[in-house]
């Protein structure tokens, strides 16, 4: 299929590494383009007084001056989860903490007790409603994790419902085992009996079903110390599991210093950051994976995103879908709160969330942006005034229609299978 007339081809070209400092300010965009898929692959793009016609049983679409994007790379979520935690939410209007909740028994095990009452069946129905929201909102590759089971049946059962997203839903899916997410009632007062029910039991599983890419841990005050997550990335990678791992969310605890110096491929979240974290991050490959939709609905500061920019960290953008802090996964609304809150610059965002993204999911040969090969992952929104005009405009959904796999995607169509 050939499409023509577009206004704008956003992002082309293949990146060698995450980018960082300036490359991250200078995007390559093709003004009236083309480009061309075939078999859900992109086979080649170009300004139009480039454009070869010569294969005339082609099949056409004159985009009238629609701009083109590469799908959005959301590298962190939560995504199946059981229910919602609105009455959280009313109780931290009443002035009650994240941490408080946790502690009373909300949060993190709120959502386990819920998610381990739930049939598998149920919940890969629910979760599959929301991912197919996403693609709609142009999300086009997705990490998702576990860690709302706590047992090993549990993780399982939620890791299971990853593999079949993976299989069901037409985008790249890559699945996180965080069995190391909070501490099970069961085991108030026996960590160590945690700990080692993950290595000795929820892991080998894991592995020998093959339903996990890697392994994270909540490494904060309150949930798994800078000991216990080096120890769980140990234990990961001898079941092939790189890490990614939860860092300086709620405070500057050493948590990105252990994760990069244990290989981490992503520290997510970042709101908390000392001299010492981002110096560490800046001279790693570690990629920082900053989650403004969490700080926002937790009303902390956002994160440092100028700061870490200007040191030559490696960034990315990622939408942290949860029940509990960011209760959305819409990657539009993740990319204008980091230009409006945290100062990036749009072409700064923009490769946060597709290029660096990718990156964070190892999944830089098959999307995050516009390069021969990759898949025919787009979103196409209304002829824009500017590439600005996208995270400026942050109320309006500007999303026309989505491809995926070198597939039209409609409303109609997504809610069926
Ligand atoms: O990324 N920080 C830990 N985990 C999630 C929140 C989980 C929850 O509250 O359910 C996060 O923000
Ligand atoms: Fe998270």
């Amino acid at each position: 299929m050939l499409i023509t007339n577009l206004g704008m081809l956003v992002n082309t070209g293949h990146h060698q590494h995450p980018l960082r400092g300036a490359a991250m300010k200078a995007m390559a965009c093709i003004p009236n383009a083309w480009v061309r898929v075939h078999e859900g692959r992109i086979l080649g793009f170009g300004a139009m007084d480039t454009i070869d016609t010569s294969n005339t049983d082609e099949e056409v679409w004159d985009a009238q001056g629609e701009w083109c994007f590469p799908s959005w790379c959301d590298s962190h979520t939560h995504l199946v989860f059981a229910a919602s935690r609105e009455e959280e939410f009313v109780m931290k209007i009443g002035g009650k903490s994240y941490a408080e909740i946790a502690a009373a028994g909300g949060g993190i095990l709120n959502s386990a007790r819920k998610l381990r009452a739930m049939p598998e069946e149920e919940l890969y129905e629910v979760a599959a409603q929301r991912l197919k929201e996403l693609l709609l909102l142009g999300t086009g590759a997705i990490e998702i994790k576990s860690g709302y089971g706590l047992t090993t049946d549990s993780e399982l059962k939620m890791l299971r419902v990853v593999k079949r997203l993976k299989q069901n839903i037409p985008i790249p899916v890559k699945a996180t085992f965080l069995g190391a997410h909070a501490l099970p009632e069961m085991f108030k007062e026996d960590k160590e009996g945690y700990l080692k029910l993950i290595e000795e039991e929820m892991l080998p599983a894991i592995a020998n079903e093959g339903l996990a890419d890697y392994i994270d841990v909540f490494c904060e005050k309150g949930f798994f110390s800078n000991e216990e997550t080096a120890r769980l990335i140990k234990k990961g990678a001898a079941f092939g599991l790189k890490a990614r791992i939860h860092a300086n969310q709620l405070s500057a605890s050493g948590a990105v210093e252990t994760a990069v110096a244990n290989g981490a491929v992503s520290v997510d979240h970042l709101e908390v950051m000392d001299r010492a974290a981002i110096n560490a991050l800046a001279a790693s490959t570690t990629i920082g994976t900053l989650l403004p939709t969490a700080a926002y609905f937790l009303r902390m500061d956002f994160q440092p995103a100028r700061t870490l920019l200007d040191a030559g960290c490696a960034i990315a953008l990622a939408s942290d879908f949860n029940p509990g802090s960011s209760p959305s996964g819409n990657m539009n609304t993740v990319v204008s709160m980091s230009c409006i809150q945290m100062k990036m610059f749009p072409e700064e965002a923009l490769h946060a969330a597709t290029t660096n993204a990718a990156f964070a999911m190892e999944l830089e040969n098959e999307v995050g942006s516009i390069a021969e090969g990759k898949l025919a992952n787009f979103f196409f929104t209304k002829p824009l005034s500017s590439l600005a005009y996208l995270p400026y405009a942050f109320g309006s959904n500007l999303i026309s229609r989505v491809m995926l796999n070198g597939k039209w995607y409609s409303p109609l169509a997504i809610s069926g299978e």
